[in-house]
């Protein structure tokens, strides 16, 4: 007992001695290569800052706020307190969506975001709701009316009152931490998805059904951006000035499109969230930095996408997860990657070889195509 906690305590300060030295030689060649434009080695700053920010604490100390003046909560205009009531919730599921895209909202009520589907197919409770701010001021009040039968309808809207625009991402963000922890802490997991988004549920509801059975915790998936640089170019819509932060590269973060995470986290992202300034815009940075500040890490699922589409085959739709920039497509997609014999198709000895081979060609080209990667093919 007593040699085992000598060796476990030499281990760890010879751990800390490995964090020390790798920190001095990522400062001295930080430091070496100074203020230079190759792509290259602004690369490597951004990768060795990666190392950096994800070991230490110092975005928080430079984001915090001092005071909690930013608790200024917008107040509810659309909401549903009583959708979790009472009942065990396996997934609740926030799609980002523009008050103008009725057309979206009402092809994802029928397709994967259709509750009763989820119950009555896959034995699943969930719960969908569409994450809204107002109009614009200068469109006129036709659109909010519009909104408002539109949720008297499906009853699924939630809208608070902050201008519903790109650069009001992060406040989104805050409406989903706060209707979440308000109205249905007890949900297992939380999702976020873009409304331009296919979700295949029946892969997602299996999934998460295992890691519930698992009682996971600290759990944080999607498609992982690392070391991700701040872009400085301001003609650029995600520029990020120096002032709202400071550090050359984010810490971990997964893509906006669509992630995945447990009870646990959200409620620990919302508390980190209160403390943090959130003028930063970029939703899912910002979601990056407080889940940092809580020390949770993102995990990589390789079928989930970033801004990519996932290529069209059944090989594909057995394992895939979620794919991005679905509008037109939505329902034929939906009918084709759902239907039951998909899985048929990957059966047996030939069958696998036949979808490996298939997913090979399709995700390991050499010209790059942004949608699953390589090793994809291999899991
Ligand atoms: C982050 O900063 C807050 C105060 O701003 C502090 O209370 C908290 O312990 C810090 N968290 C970490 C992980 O250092
Ligand atoms: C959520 O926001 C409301 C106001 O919209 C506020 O009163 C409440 O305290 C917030 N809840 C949490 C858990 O932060
Ligand atoms: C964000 O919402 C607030 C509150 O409605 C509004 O004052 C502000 O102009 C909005 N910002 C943008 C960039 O639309
Ligand atoms: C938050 O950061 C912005 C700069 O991005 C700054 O102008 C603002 O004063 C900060 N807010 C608080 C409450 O510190």
């Amino acid at each position: 007992m007593h040699m085992r906690m000598l060796v476990s305590g030499r281990r760890v300060k010879r751990w800390q001695f490995f964090q020390f030295l790798a920190t001095c030689f990522i400062v001295s060649f930080m430091v070496f290569w100074g203020p230079t434009a190759n792509p290259i080695v602004s690369h490597m700053k951004s990768f060795s800052y990666r190392y950096l920010i994800n070991s230490y604490d110092f975005v928080n100390d430079t984001l915090s706020l001092k005071r909690n003046t930013e608790g200024a909560h917008y107040p509810y205009l659309i909401n549903h307190k009583e959708k979790c009531q009472d009942q065990h919730v396996l997934l609740l599921l926030f799609i980002k969506t523009a008050p103008e895209n009725y057309e979206r909202r009402s092809a994802i009520r029928s397709t994967w975001g259709n509750e009763k589907y989820v119950q009555s197919q896959l034995n699943a409770n969930i719960k969908t709701l569409f994450a809204l701010g107002t109009p614009h001021p200068l469109k006129g009040k036709e659109l909010q009316k519009k909104l408002v039968r539109e949720d008297q309808e499906y009853n699924d809207i939630i809208q608070q009152d902050f201008v519903d625009s790109f650069y009001n991402l992060t406040l989104k963000l805050l409406l989903q931490f706060n209707w979440s922890n308000t109205f249905c802490p007890h949900a297992k997991f939380l999702m976020t998805a873009d409304d331009d988004i296919f979700i295949h549920m029946p892969n997602l509801i299996e999934y998460l059904q295992g890691l519930e059975q698992m009682g996971v915790r600290d759990f944080w998936i999607g498609r992982v951006h690392r070391g991700a640089p701040p872009i400085r170019d301001k003609s650029s819509k995600y520029y990020v000035s120096y002032e709202m932060y400071q550090w050359p590269a984010y810490p971990d973060y997964t893509a906006g499109a669509a992630y995945v995470i447990s009870s646990d986290v959200a409620a620990k992202v919302h508390e980190a969230s209160q403390t943090l300034n959130s003028s930063l815009y970029i939703d899912d940075v910002f979601m990056g930095l407080c889940a940092n500040k809580m020390g949770i890490v993102p995990q990589y699922h390789v079928f989930f996408s970033g801004e990519g589409k996932a290529p069209y085959h059944p090989c594909i739709y057995e394992k895939m997860m979620t794919s991005h920039g679905h509008i037109q497509d939505l329902q034929d997609l939906w009918k084709d990657a759902t239907d039951p014999n998909v899985k048929s198709i990957s059966k047996g000895f030939f069958g696998q070889i036949y979808c490996r081979f298939i997913k090979i060609l399709l995700l390991c080209r050499l010209t790059y195509k942004d949608t699953y990667p390589c090793k994809a093919a291999f899991v």
